[in-house]
């Protein structure tokens, strides 16, 4: 039989992300070894704050093109004082989940018995969300102008962008998940103050919804939804929001589900015409790099994530299984999930517990 190699570009980036990143290789390459039937191959490109110090760039020109030839990216962490925010973020992971058409992004909001929950009263079983957050336009677009600049008649704007196929294709990837999941779909919005973007938002969310009539649905506006995420979490099943909305309330969903150190995310291009993006959704932590504090459980659940779009749901699944059992019997755990472990022993006894 030949095997089956995943070819991964692996942008480990600034911060703790070449710690996390190092443990999530661990166990992909331990579920390769352990199946036989698929393999991985990494290769590191070190683009990052580092490189554009040294550079003037994120990463080089045709970054895009190297990338391209790829099956998937393997991405820790962006980000370093020292470099603006706005432009190491927008010219290499915004760039990537643009240029690449990653236009779903999906973060679990799962609350594993033994993480961490700042909610009184919550039960794991409340907390168990799936958020399918557009990846691709509305507020992030970067469209804008900053005119009379440094003048008193300085003026900014910026655009947000909900295209019909862009709005349409989110709200329909979400209700085909929750059709297929058989859970509810709820729609984030803002429809009473942002009279076009979300008023067009909801109205997308009706007309696709009528090819679904067997998904229950709730529409709620976002600060509503961030009180209820707090108040009774277990409203929600599957959630669709914009590009912003949902990265903010993928934060609030990862502090109510046991922290950064297990928020994991998916950046998909589901037709595959590029590769698909894997990363936890912190950012490069500064202010715990390079002490191996680093929780590396966002990254290997991603890693997770990658092993279900190459179709191997049952490793998988594994993984996802060793995540709960390390929480549940609080095994080699770092500071964050209260446990005295390094970044390197948490990720190596994930790998040593995956097992056939
Ligand atoms: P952050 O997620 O890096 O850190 C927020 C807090 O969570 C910090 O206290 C940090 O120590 C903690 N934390 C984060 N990840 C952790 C982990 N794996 N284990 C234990 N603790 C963890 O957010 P920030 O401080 O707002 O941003 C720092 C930099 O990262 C900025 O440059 C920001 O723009 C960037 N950023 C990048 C990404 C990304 O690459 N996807 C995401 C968010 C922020
Ligand atoms: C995330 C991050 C990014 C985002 C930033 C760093 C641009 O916060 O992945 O959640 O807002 O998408
Ligand atoms: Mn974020």
């Amino acid at each position: 039989m030949t095997m089956k190699k995943h070819r991964i570009a692996v942008i480990a980036g600034d911060g703790i992300g070449p710690e996390v990143i190092a443990e999530g290789e661990k166990i992909l390459k331990r579920a390769a070894r352990l199946d036989g039937t698929f393999g991985f191959s990494f290769t590191h490109f070190p683009w990052g704050c580092e490189y554009y110090l040294k550079t003037g760039r994120m990463m080089p020109e045709d970054g895009l093109k190297t990338l391209a030839k790829f099956d998937a990216i393997f991405l820790g962490a962006v980000g370093f004082p020292g470099v603006p925010d706005h432009i190491s973020l927008r010219e290499l992971l915004l760039e990537i989940r643009h240029g690449f058409d990653e236009y779903v992004n999906v973060r679990p909001v799962k609350l594993l018995p033994g993480a961490p929950c700042p909610l009184v009263g919550v039960r794991p079983e409340d907390v168990d969300m799936t958020f399918i957050r557009e990846n691709s336009e509305g507020e992030y677009a970067g469209s804008g102008a900053w005119l009379y600049k440094d003048t008193p008649e300085e003026v900014v704007i910026q655009n947000g962008v909900f295209s019909r196929k862009g709005t349409e294709r989110i709200i329909r990837y979400a209700y085909e998940l929750a059709r297929k999941e058989k859970k509810t779909l709820t729609s984030i919005s803002k429809g009473n103050a942002l009279n076009y973007s979300m008023v067009f938002w909801d109205q997308i969310f009706k007309e696709v919804g009528a090819e679904y009539p067997d998904v229950k649905t709730y529409s709620l506006l976002v600060d509503a939804a961030a009180m209820f995420m707090v108040k009774d979490p277990k409203r929600f099943q599957i959630v669709v929001a914009s590009n912003l909305f949902g990265d903010i309330l993928t934060d609030l969903g990862a502090a109510i589900s046991g922290g950064m150190g297990l928020a994991a995310g998916a950046n998909l291009n589901p037709k595959r015409t590029f590769p698909s993006m894997f990363e936890p959704i912190h950012g490069s932590a500064p202010d715990i790099a390079g002490k191996g504090l680093a929780n590396p459980l966002a990254t290997i659940w991603s890693a997770a994530q990658m092993l279900e779009f190459f179709g191997h749901k049952r490793w998988s699944d594994k993984v996802l299984g060793v995540i709960a059992k390390m929480l549940r019997e609080k095994l080699s755990l770092t500071p964050d999930m209260g446990g005295t472990a390094t970044t390197g022993e948490c990720g190596s006894a994930a790998a040593r517990l995956l097992v056939k």
